[in-house]
């Protein structure tokens, strides 16, 4: 999809639709008077017939209207201007968008970025009109043999600004918001495909053809020799009960000088998670082919910030394999060496994402990054103490973690901090080895968390649990791609700050 702006007012622009806002007190948003006007009052005669009530996320599409420039008015109700809020203007652009779907215009002129919204700033109005109209177009990669319909669907939006001033900074969203929609797209699709196609060998050639497409992105993928090389203990006796080869996948992008410290973020590949020996419930077990969530989200994080050519150093590394039961499985019981020679005996084996991330950890001092942002379903747990709203973030550094709660803020992909510390540790002892790879059901959020932070003490490390938020279940059973937006505003902002 393609976005531009035009300074409102300038011409009557012609498109295949015009998208204009009304609020439910028949106060019409900026361009909606003036169209209105043009239109002989017909939007103002519609609310008050009833015909339009102007609630929130309410549609009325008009075919023409006689002395509209556009072929098809869509009237988007913004429901109260008084608590028209970041979360109302987000809903309204995600009402417009599936309406603007259902039509067969090809182009659209978008007048809601003139309405002012509270705390959000004509960058960020339309950087959401981009981000939420491409996910709005986004189509799961499903294997269904129905013929799909061929409808050529939109691909041009116009969106008007008050002012030159305005228009640059709009550009500059729309621009970042075509980026992020790319870059979700990609996560979603790896997340969303099933677990026999997407596996660990899967991940690594499309992280290859990324770099292939990108040539900024560089990719080595290492396999099993090269992980038992690397002597990554723990990731290996994950992978051992599994007929598909593991992969440690590392995707460098250079937009900084050479010398600058990169930010590492690693993702949790587990392409399928029965549990292994200590084996799931069968109920939504198949949901478990999205436990590589965190390998999608940042690699899609990597597509936006390599599209939009961000001056940062960034290295992704995705630890990916299944966890799977077999008479070679890992058992309960099992010590193994990590990469960093701390020993884990590993009590339950469905607590495997820690194993895998805290070889990925050491791996990454390497690189001596800037910042080290570990992305994974880890536990049940977060779901139970935040649902499907926040993610869990925990951090050892104070300035890491307001950097990435507020950038969650502002992209509205919200994080909530949970604790970790020496208390959960503490709950982590072995009688038999350096540490356990459980803490029982208190605070298991922060024990898995807290696990991690033993691998990364002197780092400056954050951790994100996105396993109630990087996918949907249910009937609208699909990948999220949370937290691409948090990810991608946070690398903006690094990029800036530098
Ligand atoms: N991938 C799961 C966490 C998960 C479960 C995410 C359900 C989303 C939905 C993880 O590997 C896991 O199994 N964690 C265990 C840890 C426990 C054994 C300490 C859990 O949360 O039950
Ligand atoms: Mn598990
Ligand atoms: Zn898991």
């Amino acid at each position: 999809m393609e976005f531009t702006t035009i300074v409102d007012g300038k011409a009557r622009h012609a498109a295949g639709c015009a998208v204009v806002g009304v609020y439910e007190n028949g106060e019409l948003g900026l361009a909606a008077g003036r169209i209105d006007r043009q239109l002989s009052g017909l939007i103002g005669k519609l609310h008050a017939s009833g015909d339009f009530a102007a609630k929130l996320g309410d549609v009325l599409l008009l075919p023409s209207p006689s002395g509209a420039a556009a072929a098809r008015l869509l009237l988007i109700g913004l429901g109260s201007r008084a608590s028209f809020t970041r979360k109302q203007y987000r809903k309204a652009l995600q009402s417009a968008a599936q309406a603007l779907a259902k039509t067969g215009a090809t182009d659209a002129v978008v007048y809601l970025c003139l309405e002012e919204v509270p705390d959000l700033d004509i960058h960020y109005r339309a950087r959401f009109v981009a981000e939420i109209f491409c996910s709005q177009s986004y189509k799961i990669p499903d294997l269904k043999t129905a013929p799909k319909p061929k409808k050529r669907g939109l691909a041009r939006v116009v969106v008007a600004v008050a002012d030159a001033r305005a228009a640059k900074a709009a550009d500059d969203g729309l621009r970042i918001g075509a980026a992020l929609g790319s870059g979700l797209a990609l996560s979603r699709d790896l997340a969303n495909l099933p677990p026999n196609i997407c596996t660990p060998t899967y991940l690594g050639t499309r992280a290859q053809a990324l770099a292939k497409e990108l040539p900024s992105i560089k990719t080595k993928v290492i396999d099993q020799n090269g992980i038992k090389a690397l002597k990554m203990g723990a990731f290996l006796a994950v992978t051992q009960g599994s007929d598909q080869p593991p992969r440690l996948i590392v995707c460098e992008y250079r937009g900084a000088k050479k010398g600058t410290a990169p930010i590492c973020l690693l993702g949790k590949g587990i392409t399928f998670d029965s549990g292994g020996i200590s084996l799931k419930d069968p109920a939504a077990m198949d949901e478990m082919k999205f436990d590589m969530s965190g390998a999608a989200a940042v690699l899609g994080a990597l597509r936006t910030i390599a599209e939009l050519k961000l001056p940062i150093n960034l290295v992704v590394i995705v630890a990916s394999c299944e966890n799977m039961p077999s008479g070679g499985a890992v058992k309960p019981a099992d010590i193994v060496t990590t990469m960093s020679g701390q020993t884990v005996e590993i009590l339950n084996t469905d607590a495997e994402g820690r194993l895998i991330l805290c070889d990925a950890i050491t791996y990454s001092r390497r690189f001596k990054p800037a910042a080290v942002i570990d992305v994974a379903t880890l536990t049940g747990a977060c779901i139970i103490a935040l649902g499907n709203h926040f993610s869990g973030l925990m951090s050892n550094d104070e300035a890491l973690a307001e950097e990435l709660k507020s950038a969650g803020l502002r992209a509205d992909d919200r994080a909530w901090r949970l604790p970790i510390g020496e208390e959960y540790v503490e709950q982590l002892k072995s009688n038999f080895a350096d540490i356990a790879n459980i803490g029982g059901r208190e605070g298991g959020a922060s024990t898995a968390a807290s696990f991690l932070w033993k691998f990364a003490k002197d780092l400056q490390w954050a951790h994100l649990d996105v396993a109630g938020t990087a996918w949907l279940g249910g009937a609208q059973k699909g990948s999220t791609g949370r937290p691409v937006p948090l990810l991608v505003d946070f690398l903006i902002n690094r990029a800036r700050a530098t």
